[in-house]
């Protein structure tokens, strides 16, 4: 079992997506064990953006991500780090292949609706920023039956 990070981003809430979304994550059978909804605050921002901050797009980025409230989840499952990847297809929403949210859902490069963790390292980081010990609740093992 894998943990990854995921952002419903300001998008995502203010076109009133998070359900439809969510909705996806769980059809697909992955456990959701945090849930956190706030603001992303411009150091935080550049944080969680870290390795963009000296790019051109990143002040156009981080007051996007700032604009309105986004949702951070904690979701596990196997290999869920790619399998999130996967679900939400490639970054511009405009090549974004049907059946992907963002190739469902966005036809934007910047607001592209969804933020998921792209390997290991960036995973453990994310999950830090968003959530503490103690905030996460592990899906009670009876679950594990309905995965397989
Ligand atoms: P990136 O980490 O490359 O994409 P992903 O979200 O698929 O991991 O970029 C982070 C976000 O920055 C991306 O979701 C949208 C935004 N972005 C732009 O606005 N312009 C760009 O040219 C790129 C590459 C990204
Ligand atoms: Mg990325």
């Amino acid at each position: 079992m894998e943990r990854t990070l995921v952002l419903l981003k300001p998008d995502c809430v203010q076109r009133r997506l998070m359900g439809e979304i969510i909705s996806r994550f769980e059809a697909k059978g992955l456990n959701i064990v945090g849930m956190k909804m706030m603001h992303v605050t411009p150091d935080l921002a550049k944080q969680h953006y870290a390795e963009h901050v000296e790019k051109p797009f990143y002040p156009s980025l981080e007051s996007f991500i700032t604009s309105a409230p986004i949702v951070a989840l904690a979701i596990d499952g196997i290999e869920v780090i790619r399998v999130m990847r996967d679900l939400l297809g490639a970054t511009n929403g405009c090549n974004a292949a049907p059946g992907t949210i963002r190739g469902d859902f966005s036809n934007s490069r910047q607001m592209n609706l969804v933020h998921a963790s792209d390997g290991p390292e960036a995973a453990a980081r994310e999950l830090h920023l968003y959530f503490g010990t103690g905030d996460l609740c592990d899906f009670d093992h009876v679950t594990e039956e309905f995965m397989r």
